[in-house]
């Protein structure tokens, strides 16, 4: 009985650390897509905008809000409030839920754009 209780506790612990590796995994592979793909047009600094604007605080954020930001009329006019449905859906392929938006990058990976959407609804 005791091996019995001994050996379900091994395995709980293996399903729990392997749960918090995968986690971790999806964390640094959000940040860094993010950095790889996103970061030469986006930054996350507020009031530092590039070719896109910030995206400090996108979630929960009207679309084309920053100041100062090139958006196109289309964007500032979507009435959207960024949230992490939104994200996904402008992300897998921006002009075709705003038409006529001035982002064109694309991810077409359903995964990849999770993870991306998960490291924004983190900071
Ligand atoms: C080549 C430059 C470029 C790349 C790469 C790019 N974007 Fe953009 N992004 C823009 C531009 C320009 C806009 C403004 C679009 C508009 O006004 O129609 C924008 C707008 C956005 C918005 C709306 C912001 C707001 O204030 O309403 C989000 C969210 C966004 N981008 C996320 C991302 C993410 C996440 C990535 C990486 C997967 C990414 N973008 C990659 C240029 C880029």
């Amino acid at each position: 009985m005791a091996r019995r209780v001994q050996q379900v506790a091994g395995a709980l612990i293996i399903v729990c650390s392997s749960t918090a590796i995968s986690a971790r995994a999806q964390q640094s592979s959000g940040e860094q897509q993010f950095q790889r793909r996103c970061a030469s047009c986006h930054s996350m600094e507020p009031d530092q905008n590039r070719a896109g604007p910030h995206l400090s605080g996108i979630v929960g954020r009207r679309a084309g809000a920053v100041e100062d930001a090139n958006y196109s009329d289309a964007l500032r006019e979507s009435g959207i409030v960024w949230d992490e449905e939104a994200l996904n859906s402008f992300l897998s392929n921006p002009r075709d839920m705003v038409p006529g938006s001035r982002m064109t990058f694309r991810v077409a990976d359903a995964e990849d754009r999770q993870a991306i959407v998960e490291y924004l609804l983190r900071k």
